[in-house]
């Protein structure tokens, strides 16, 4: 079987690569490396060089592959950003995709796992979060998301397409062999920032608010490990290939820890004091996001294996440790 993997050379998308390759995959990769790293293609995976809204080069891929399904991670993430430049956001992640689905139906490939984010739902009524409660994105990158799920949806219905749409709570980690990890320029999320303290490439850790109504005052978040991240879209195409009906699962621990305690873990780690300051809240931080994901255990028999939060900040601390300048 072949998996045409979207954005390959990116944070979650190498992971996914080097666990498809790990269980017997071929895979091919498309990637613009405007965000991705060449250093993160996985020397296995054959490996295009290209943009998702250039109709052309992916009409030559489908042609030149045999391709069976479609894992799309390509698209812009900064929340931040895509309030500054909604445009590019749309540009990118909607036109892109829409282009991608143009390809692929006009190639008869009819199966799709497709990266979503828990910012499809923005301040959520209550916690755990399931899947049928209210989609309210606060920030664009949310909302094109959502926008892509629904494009999913109609083209489904029109051309028959299926498609597993995975809202990711808060990635983080790296491959148990410290090969590749997370590198994102520039850095917005929080482990990563935090170890780049002990790093010597930062003095403190911000503290975006201690206000919040949390036991300690500052958010909590939902870390899922990247190679955990990675098994859920394998489960996925093996639940298309299998026959199965559309369907949109979260994935996340279920357990929610504060910015505190992770600065806390983190500390314990690398055996770091990781000196921290409270600054304001950034805007549009949701007080709490945490999964259910019952829904992926159950129906992908999904469990995830690296749900301690030391584990998780030790496989980050490996890659950072031992990549100071990431992949640069
Ligand atoms: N934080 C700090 N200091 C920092 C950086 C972050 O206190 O220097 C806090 C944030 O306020 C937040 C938590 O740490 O409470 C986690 O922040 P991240 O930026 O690491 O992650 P987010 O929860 O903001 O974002 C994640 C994903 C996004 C996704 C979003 C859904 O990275 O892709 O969840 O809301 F859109």
């Amino acid at each position: 079987m072949t998996i045409l993997v979207l954005g390959g050379a990116g944070y979650i998308g190498s992971h996914t690569v080097y666990e498809l390759i790990d269980n017997g995959e071929d895979v091919v990769i498309i990637d613009n490396l405007l965000t991705g790293h060449k250093e993160a293609v996985h020397p296995k995976a054959r490996f295009y060089q290209g943009d998702i809204r250039d109709r052309e080069f992916l009409d030559k891929v489908f042609q030149k592959e045999k391709i069976d399904a479609v894992i799309h991670f390509a698209a812009c993430s900064l929340v931040g950003e895509s309030m500054e430049k909604p445009l590019k956001y749309y540009d990118n992640n909607l036109c892109g995709t829409k282009i991608l689905l143009d390809s692929m139906v006009a190639n008869g490939v009819d199966k799709i796992v497709f990266s979503s984010t828990a910012a499809t739902y923005g301040e959520p009524e209550k916690v755990p979060i399931l899947e049928t409660d209210r989609t309210e994105p606060t920030n664009t990158y949310g909302e094109t998301k959502l926008s892509m799920e629904k494009m999913f949806k109609w083209v489904g219905k029109a051309h028959g397409l299926r498609y597993v749409s995975l809202r990711y709570f808060n990635a983080c980690g790296a491959h148990i062999s410290g090969e590749i990890g997370e590198d994102h320029n520039p850095e917005s999320h929080l482990i990563p920032l935090i170890l780049q303290v002990p790093n010597g490439k930062r003095e403190f850790i911000s503290i975006f608010g201690d206000d919040y109504d949390t036991k300690d005052g500052t958010c909590v978040r939902d870390y899922i490990h990247v190679t955990d991240l990675a098994q859920a879209h394998i489960l996925a195409v093996k639940y298309l290939q299998n026959g199965n009906e559309s369907n949109i699962f979260n994935l996340g621990n279920g357990v929610g820890f504060t910015v505190k305690e992770v600065i806390d873990t983190a500390r314990k780690v690398t055996s770091h004091p990781i000196p921290a300051k409270t600054t304001p809240r950034r805007a549009g931080d949701p007080a709490q996001l945490i999964a259910s994901s019952e829904k992926a255990r159950k129906i992908l028999g999904w469990k995830p294996q690296h749900d301690s939060l030391e584990e998780i900040i030790s496989t980050a601390w490996k890659w950072h440790k031992n990549h100071p300048n990431g992949f640069n």
